[in-house]
């Protein structure tokens, strides 16, 4: 359930395996949505705040050591628990569209599917933490586990993209039993695609949610 406050604005969050373009994707999205008029913020995780963007460095930096999987869970969620409170419950209050590169579903994925933690106690965490903040909408920007992590030169690689092919394919795996499960929320778009065609679609299912949704450019949704 939606704690108070959430009726206004319209929540997409981005998520996928990895070199899947997202950060890309989002940032189109956002500019496309801008144009309509619609009042737009476009942020990410782990960051999108001053705590956020402390924690950032100690989950991805390359020449960072292994942590235990609930380290890195809780050190994501806490880093996501400042970002609702923070920054994306205000906006929403607000009324505006909030675009997110990730959200709790990349640590269902990740130290879920792919770490081996517990499901169930990763999701009642995640409704704590964000008192059961839920995208409206999840775009799954997806392609095969090899094809993703060939586009990521090394130097650019981060701690999680070094992990074995396996792990990968588990959060692959993972992203497909979410999207199946909840196939209202959750829309795919095949990330293979050239970019402006990926563009044209991530554009098509976001503005077909707005619709549905009632939220018009300029416009606040009546809660
Ligand atoms: P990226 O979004 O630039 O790919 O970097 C974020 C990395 O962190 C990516 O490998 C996924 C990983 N991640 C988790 O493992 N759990 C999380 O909860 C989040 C938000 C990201």
């Amino acid at each position: 359930m939606d704690a108070p406050g959430k009726a206004g604005g319209f929540f997409i969050s981005f998520e996928g395996p990895e070199g899947g373009g997202k950060s890309t994707q989002i940032h189109r999205l956002a500019a496309a949505l801008a144009e309509e008029g619609h009042v737009v913020w476009t942020t990410r995780e782990p960051g999108g705040t001053r705590v956020g963007e402390m924690i950032r460095p100690l989950l991805l930096g390359a020449q960072q050591s292994r942590l235990s999987p609930w380290t890195e869970a809780l050190l994501f969620t806490a880093a996501r628990a400042e970002l609702v409170a923070d920054v994306i419950r205000p906006r929403l209050q607000r009324g505006e569209v909030v675009l997110c590169d990730r959200f709790s579903d990349s640590t269902l994925a990740y130290q879920g599917y792919g770490r081996g933690l517990n499901l169930e106690t990763l999701r009642r965490l995640q409704a704590e933490a964000t008192s059961s903040l839920a995208p409206d909408l999840t775009l799954l920007l997806n392609l095969p586990v090899e094809a993703g992590l060939a586009r990521i030169p090394r130097s650019a690689q981060d701690r999680l993209d070094r992990e074995t092919v396996a792990f990968h394919q588990r959060v692959h795996a993972g992203y497909e039993q979410m999207a199946a499960e909840d196939p209202r929320r959750w829309r795919e778009v095949d990330a293979t695609a050239d970019p402006d065609e990926v563009a044209r679609r991530v554009l098509e299912q976001a503005s077909e949610a707005l619709r549905q949704a009632g939220v018009h450019p300029a416009q606040r949704r009546s809660a």
